[in-house]
């Protein structure tokens, strides 16, 4: 294979051990520095010019966008996707994770465990927000802060409201959320290739302080996750459309919590707490899936008219209840992509299956058939006043 490495930094002790992995497996590897593309949007025509030449014979691509070059990063991955070349992360996924917020929101709806997490902008909800969140003492963070430089935790909700209001007057935005005391200084970050944790370090705070980043002095230690934090490490990095992610995320009393999904995760630290090969494992996925280069499903399925994807649920009183998925559904021109039946999911489930109370369909097909299967819309109810825990 030829694999580009997108980065500003080549000598990083990331790019080389990737070039070493390559390299040992036979394909071809070379650092393209992402600021040195030219992106050319014409109908029909997708085109992509490293310093001013052709991109032609890539088979792969390694995207390392770092926080500097977002959104030029970004536009190239996308560039890159349009011309059907496999990335090993999308730029959609590198987009949901580099925003703390939008990361966050896009993991709450799924069963993922996330501290409870709030984002205003006006004065007045300032304090209710803290209170929603558990009251003092709370966690502040902005948004786009790196390295643990903007996280501060407050100890009384005045002291919290003040530097909320400080913040949002230097024009920043910031979060404010429920400080996990019990995971004292110490969060996981679990390394995802492909549908496992490859590898997974603790990182313990100096004392006296609650952040654990290296760049505070934190120290590292190896660790075996226990199969739920592996689940949570696997789905989030999934759910954020991501192949390879650094996962962090705080020991609670309620399981694992996931604050943050790295897209570009630095092999150093982990690579040197566990004494894994981790750039191997990472080119060893390439190699298995560099066939099935990232598509967006919705814009290849909708351009049929009057076809699109639906999720279908199987509410009481569905007249799908009892009726295979051929009768219930293909007779209609709807295809079932997967069935979700009690936490789990049968992808691409055959026609002879029975239809039950409390199955969820993906399916696409016509629209106009599955309006018609479509419950009315429930009314959303009011939250009970104290938050249910985040772990649903
Ligand atoms: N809600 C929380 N409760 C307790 N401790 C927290 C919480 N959020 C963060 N921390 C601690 O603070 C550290 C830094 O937080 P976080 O990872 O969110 O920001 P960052 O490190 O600045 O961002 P990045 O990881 O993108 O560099 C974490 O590693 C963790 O130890
Ligand atoms: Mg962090």
């Amino acid at each position: 294979m030829k694999i580009a490495l997108l980065s500003l930094n080549g000598r990083s002790y990331t790019a080389r051990r990737l070039r070493e992995a390559a390299r040992a497996r036979g394909h071809s590897i070379s650092v393209l520095r992402t600021d040195r593309f030219a992106i050319s949007v014409e109908t029909g025509q997708p085109d992509l010019y490293y310093r001013g030449r052709h991109v032609l014979h890539v088979d792969a691509v390694i995207p390392r966008i770092g926080v500097s070059i977002t959104h030029f990063g970004t536009a190239v991955v996308r560039q890159l996707e349009q011309l059907d070349i496999f990335c090993l992360n999308s730029s959609l996924g590198i987009a949901n994770a580099r925003d703390k917020l939008r990361g966050l929101q896009v993991l709450a709806r799924h069963n993922i465990g996330i501290p409870a997490t709030s984002f205003v902008r006006d004065k007045a909800d300032v304090l209710p927000a803290i209170g929603r969140v558990g009251g003092a003492p709370v966690i502040i963070k902005l948004l786009e802060g790196t390295q643990g430089a903007g996280v501060v935790l407050a100890e009384t909700r005045e002291i919290a409201a003040a530097i909320v209001q400080a913040l949002h007057s230097a024009n920043q935005n910031v979060l404010v959320q429920k400080f996990v005391s019990e995971s004292r200084g110490r969060d996981i970050r679990a390394l995802v290739v492909g549908d496992e944790v490859v590898a997974a370090m603790r990182r313990v705070a100096v004392e006296g302080e609650f952040r654990s980043n290296v760049h505070l002095g934190a120290s590292t230690e190896a660790v075996t996750l226990d199969p739920e934090s592996a689940r949570v490490a696997v789905q989030a990095a999934q759910i954020m459309g991501l192949r390879v992610a650094g996962v962090d995320m705080l020991e609670s009393d309620e399981g694992p919590q996931v604050i943050e999904v790295n897209s570009s995760p630095g092999l150093e630290g982990i690579e040197g707490a566990s004494g894994i090969d981790v750039a191997g494992a990472i080119i060893d996925h390439i190699e298995q899936h560099v066939l099935f280069p990232e598509l967006d499903i919705r814009q290849r399925l909708t351009v049929s008219r009057g076809y699109g994807v639906s999720e279908l649920p199987v509410p009481k009183g569905s007249p799908l209840i009892g009726q295979t998925l051929e009768a219930g559904l293909r007779e209609h021109d709807i295809t079932a992509l997967s069935l979700h039946r009690q936490g789990t999911v049968i992808p691409n489930p055959r026609g002879s299956r029975v239809i039950e109370l409390g199955d969820r369909l993906l399916c696409y097909g016509k629209l106009e058939a599955m309006r018609a299967m479509l419950p009315p819309r429930p009314k959303r109810r009011r939250r009970p006043k104290t938050p249910p825990p985040a772990r649903g």
